[in-house]
């Protein structure tokens, strides 16, 4: 079995960070601002972005699934634990990349790229499900997914210190 990410792999890994700081930067300025403006700003920027955002971590992640997880070299609880939240890390990711999404159409509001074009797919007939669908985006977004990333850097920053 593989024991190096390829390129793409590399690729992909570090775009997503680029895209998840991004969006979680644009989230988190939503959810502290005390000015509307400034807040409606955010929001309209988190959904444009949220849009190319959607489609790059899809895409990473059925590749990922696909391709499977390079093996390590030797087996250890750290590399065990490091691996869970790398499955942990995915499930956020398609968690908000669907839900957000979702928290829109299922109250018949358009899912607009910047001024470019809208996207719209009405369903309010699934309004049952949409504030439950807030609470677990708001909850993956400002909670959750921000956890993993916090044992993941370190983890990453152990293993360099460290080594395998
Ligand atoms: C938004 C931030 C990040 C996300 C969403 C993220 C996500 C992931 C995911 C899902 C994997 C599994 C392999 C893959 O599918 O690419 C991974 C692996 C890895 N990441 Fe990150 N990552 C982030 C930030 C970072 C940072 C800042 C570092 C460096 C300090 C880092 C270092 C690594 C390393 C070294 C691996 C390979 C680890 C191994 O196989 O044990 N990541 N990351
Ligand atoms: C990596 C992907 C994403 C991350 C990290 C993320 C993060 C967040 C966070 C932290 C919030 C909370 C803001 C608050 O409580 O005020 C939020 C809200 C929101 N996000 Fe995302 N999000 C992501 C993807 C998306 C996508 C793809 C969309 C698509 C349109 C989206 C639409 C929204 C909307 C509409 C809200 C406002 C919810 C409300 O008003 O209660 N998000 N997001």
């Amino acid at each position: 079995m593989d024991i190096r990410y390829s390129g793409l792999s590399r690729i992909s890994h570090w775009l997503s960070v680029i895209f998840v700081v991004v969006m979680l930067t644009l989230g988190y300025m939503m959810f502290f601002s005390t000015d509307r403006g400034a807040g409606a700003y955010a929001e309209a920027a988190h959904i444009g972005v949220g849009f190319f955002a959607f489609w790059v971590l899809l895409w990473r992640t059925v590749y990922r699934l696909k391709m499977g997880f390079p093996a390590y070299k030797i087996k250890s609880t750290r590399h065990d634990v490091a691996r869970v939240i790398h499955y942990l890390i995915l499930l956020a990711l398609v968690l908000l990349i669907f839900t957000g999404p979702l928290y829109l159409f299922t109250e018949n509001e358009g899912m607009a790229v910047f001024n470019w074009f809208t996207i719209n797919l009405d369903l309010s007939a699934l309004s049952l499900i949409h504030e439950p669908v807030e609470e677990v985006h708001k909850i993956t977004g400002l909670y959750l997914l921000p956890a993993l990333l916090i044992v993941h850097i370190v983890g990453a920053i152990v293993t360099y210190i460290l080594g395998e």
